[in-house]
């Protein structure tokens, strides 16, 4: 998978190098490329905003600089994601959507957001989207692009070590994972569940359904409620 970034702080990005993510760029699992939104400028200033049409506090992203810098960037086709606190939820199943695509753009906005007609534009020529990573709003786009490229990347195949683990996450059954304990058995005065020493399999599998459905039950009761009516079996629906 290639991954472009455009951004007016390409310096944020650099976690994208460190750990897991790294490693994957190092073993040619993906690509990425940075680029500063500032090189498209032609002006002394090199500005990128302007003030908004209509009035109103903060600054707009020109579109003329934008639709110049998309235009080099996605000339080879690419789907574009537009971090943004007003776009479509993020979720876990949106990850392995995007996990399946050969190249993404994210096109960091900053201030009030980047002018609509950038937007509406692209999309007469690619796929796009305005995502959001939850109900807050955050400065500009680049933290959400880390959340997302981290949460999109650990699907690929061989990134992670062990390929099962994704597999259990929380989300990927439609609930929150249950708790994990490492040694010693105790510590602190706390044990390990006991089901969990018993070497019992079908036992300990039915414990840690339990386990997610009481903490789904208890944080995340829109969860459970948007399963599907055959997600629930009928151990499940004892708990
Ligand atoms: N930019 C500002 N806030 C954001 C959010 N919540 N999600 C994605 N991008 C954003």
């Amino acid at each position: 998978m290639r991954i472009d970034v455009v951004t007016i702080f390409p310096e944020y990005l650099e976690p994208l190098r460190a750990a897991l993510l790294g490693r994957a760029i190092e073993r040619g699992l993906i690509e990425v490329d940075v680029h500063d939104l500032r090189d498209w400028t032609h002006d002394v200033h090199r500005s990128v905003d302007d003030s908004p049409y209509g009035g109103g506090p903060g600054m707009v992203m020109k579109p003329q600089i934008w639709g110049a810098a998309l235009d080099e960037v996605c000339a080879t086709p690419a789907r574009l994601i537009v971090p943004s606190p007003a776009g479509r939820p993020f979720t876990q199943a949106m990850a392995h959507e995007l996990a399946a695509e050969p190249r993404l753009v994210f096109a960091c906005g900053r201030y009030e957001g980047i002018d609509q007609r950038v937007i509406d534009d692209a999309a007469t020529r690619m796929p796009v989207d305005e995502v959001s990573i939850g109900d807050y709003v955050l400065i500009g786009g680049e933290v959400a692009v880390l959340v997302m490229v981290e949460a999109i990347v650990r699907l690929l195949p061989g990134v992670l070590g062990n390929q099962l683990s994704h597999e259990q996450d929380s989300f990927s059954d439609g609930l929150l994972e249950g708790p994990s304990y490492t040694r010693p058995e105790v510590w602190r005065g706390l044990a390990v569940p006991e089901v969990l020493r018993s070497g019992n399999h079908a036992l300990i599998d039915r414990w840690r359904r339990d386990q997610a459905l009481a903490r789904t039950y208890e944080r995340r009761p829109d969860l459970l409620a948007a399963l599907p009516e055959d997600a629930l079996d009928q151990h499940d629906h004892a708990v």
